[in-house]
């Protein structure tokens, strides 16, 4: 199932969710619909997870909501310029990346895709992305004009940094180039697609998966958390995607303005002053990282000469002083 919002189901949760009885008569009237439209739109939110009564002279009663992070629940707490203008939500799908790219072809940007179920989430160099219904795994459509398509960098960045933002509470930190760490564990990851023609970025798909209710289990190596895992308290889906779309679009209207950002990132960033593993498309090297530049490369110190690293691996080995 594929909800496309704004739509009827926007304006029939935001009648009803306060909880009081709304007659279908009501609803019709002020929607200006039919009542089977009404009837519809309500069926189609009891299989979303929503509890409706349907009382015979009352009308229609909202009894219980799930915790996903559904369009109306995640518009009501939105305050964004751009970002979330149409939200497409699916049930499940095989990746909110997949869609987004097809979709940023045709679609204005600040398109919103957000999966309840991802069967084959993708990571970054090709890797694999496991996520459950309780996490968030979603995918924006941007634009960005007049900007060089060297600073598709700064993307991963600007998104580890929205989710940073976001958990403002929390010991986050960001690990170059697209890792969001939670004391020291990988709780969200960044993808960073886009297409270029004529050296003109064309559209970003900026891709944002957060272990959010979920239990991690280590995989592979990574050193892998959520946010249910280290404050044992579930989080509302919808009000923790708003928070994050709400800092991304801030964000993403300084654009032109990197040096901001930057700043911003480099509070955050925890591989600055490491001694670190960079593990390249076709090389490795370690090195002390020293710095990031204005396009969001990291910089590293090899042996006293400065290396710029572009694309690939990190590993943090150590502080050094
Ligand atoms: C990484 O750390 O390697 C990046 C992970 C990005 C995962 C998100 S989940 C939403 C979007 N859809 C995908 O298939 N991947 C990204």
């Amino acid at each position: 199932m594929k909800i496309s919002s704004p739509s009827i189901l926007d304006s029939i949760w935001f009648k009803l969710r306060k909880g009081d009885y709304v007659s279908g008569e009501d609803l019709a009237r002020e929607l200006d619909v039919s009542k089977v439209a009404i009837w519809k739109a309500i069926r189609k939110l009891e299989k979303l997870g929503y509890k409706v009564e349907k009382a015979r002279r009352l009308g229609y009663r909202l009894l219980y909501q799930p915790n996903l992070p559904h369009p109306w629940r995640i518009r009501e707490r939105l305050g964004t310029k751009l970002i979330g203008r149409r939200f497409i939500y699916y049930k499940e799908l095989d990746s909110t990346q997949r869609v987004a790219k097809e979709l940023a072809e045709v679609e204005k940007e600040g398109l919103v895709i957000i999966a309840e179920k991802q069967r084959r989430g993708r990571g970054r160099l090709g890797r694999i992305w496991l996520s459950s219904v309780d996490d968030l795994k979603m995918s924006i459509v941007l634009k960005p004009s007049n900007l060089h398509p060297v600073k598709l960098g700064l993307f991963s960045l600007i998104g580890g940094l929205a989710v940073a933002k976001a958990l403002k509470n929390l010991d986050v930190k960001l690990k170059w180039p697209n890792d969001v760490l939670l004391n020291g564990r990988k709780v969200a990851g960044i993808l960073v697609e886009g297409k270029v023609e004529a050296d003109k970025i064309s559209y970003v798909v900026l891709g944002i998966g957060i272990n959010v209710n979920s239990k991690k289990r280590n995989l592979r190596g990574i050193n892998a958390t959520s946010i249910y895992d280290v404050l044992n308290e579930k989080q509302d889906l919808a009000e923790l995607t708003a928070k994050v779309l709400n800092e991304l679009d801030l964000l993403y209207m300084k654009i032109g303005d990197e040096a901001r950002i930057l700043r911003e990132v480099k509070e955050r960033l925890g591989t600055i002053g490491k001694l670190v593993k960079v593990i390249g498309l076709d090389e490795e090297f370690k090195g002390k990282a020293i710095d990031i530049d204005e396009n969001g490369f990291l910089l590293v110190d090899v042996n006293g000469s400065v290396r710029k690293v572009l694309a690939g691996d990190v590993i943090h080995l150590k502080e050094t002083a």
